[in-house]
């Protein structure tokens, strides 16, 4: 009897601290990670900001008809991508290390592997070119340098 009802309160501990970590371990977990609806980038690797900050929707991007997250979020092995949905994503910063300029004579694949900006523009205007005719309103929006680096008042 003694015996039993400890375990039925042993039991009811259980569910109260089971109850109480639910949200903390979800928040805390690493094993799937949501993405962020928006995110401005203005990484902090550069010791001053010649551009301005860029607004990326990840939502909506996230969103658009045949974009996957692995045209943008990598982790390569062997050549290969192996990250997938649902894995922890690093800051383009952590592998794509450089500011300034690359020097004139590194090959492009390279300065995109070193230069962060490099990688940033290699990824995200590469994709609007295949993806967005040059004609058309948002073409001609993203065309130029303030489609992503939007004009400051002075
Ligand atoms: C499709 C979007 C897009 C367009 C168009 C674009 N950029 Fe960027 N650019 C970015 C992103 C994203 C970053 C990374 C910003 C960060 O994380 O700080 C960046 C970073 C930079 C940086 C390094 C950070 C800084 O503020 O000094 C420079 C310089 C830059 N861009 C110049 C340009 C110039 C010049 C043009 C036009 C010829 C241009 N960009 C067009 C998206 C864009
Ligand atoms: C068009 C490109 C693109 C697509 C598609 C994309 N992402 Fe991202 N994602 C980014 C960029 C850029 C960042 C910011 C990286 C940085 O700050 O250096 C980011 C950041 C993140 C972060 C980290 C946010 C933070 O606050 O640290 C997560 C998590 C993430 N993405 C998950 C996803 C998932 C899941 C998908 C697919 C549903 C996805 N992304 C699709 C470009 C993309
Ligand atoms: C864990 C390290 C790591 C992170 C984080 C990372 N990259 Fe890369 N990225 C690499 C490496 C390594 C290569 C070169 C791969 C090769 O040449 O085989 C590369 C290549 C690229 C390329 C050229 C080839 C391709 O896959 O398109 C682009 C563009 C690029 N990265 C953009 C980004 C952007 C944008 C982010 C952030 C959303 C990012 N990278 C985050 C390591 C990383
Ligand atoms: C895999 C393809 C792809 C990549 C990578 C990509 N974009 Fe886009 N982007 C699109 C498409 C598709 C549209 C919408 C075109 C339309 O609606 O006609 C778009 C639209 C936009 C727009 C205007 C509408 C909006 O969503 O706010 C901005 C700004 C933009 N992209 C910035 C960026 C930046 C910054 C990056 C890199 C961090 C990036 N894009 C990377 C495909 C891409």
């Amino acid at each position: 009897m003694r015996l039993k009802s400890l375990g039925v309160v042993a039991a009811g501990c259980a569910a109260l601290l089971f109850l109480a970590m639910g949200p903390l371990t979800a928040a805390d977990a690493p094993a799937v990670v949501k993405a962020p609806d928006s995110i401005t980038m203005e990484s902090k690797i550069y010791k001053k900001h010649t551009k301005s900050p860029v607004t990326f929707s990840h939502k909506k991007h996230a969103e658009y008809k045949g974009i996957t997250c692995d045209q943008c979020h990598h982790v390569y092995k062997d050549g290969k991508n192996t990250w997938k949905e649902g894995d922890a994503v690093q800051k383009c910063e952590a592998c794509h290390t450089e500011t300034g300029k690359p020097p004139k004579e590194m090959k492009k694949a390279d300065a995109i592997t070193k230069y962060h900006a490099e990688a940033l523009h290699a990824n995200c205007r590469g994709c609007h070119k295949k993806m967005i005719d040059k004609d058309s309103d948002m073409g001609k929006a993203l065309k130029g340098c303030t489609g992503c680096h939007p004009k400051t008042k002075k």
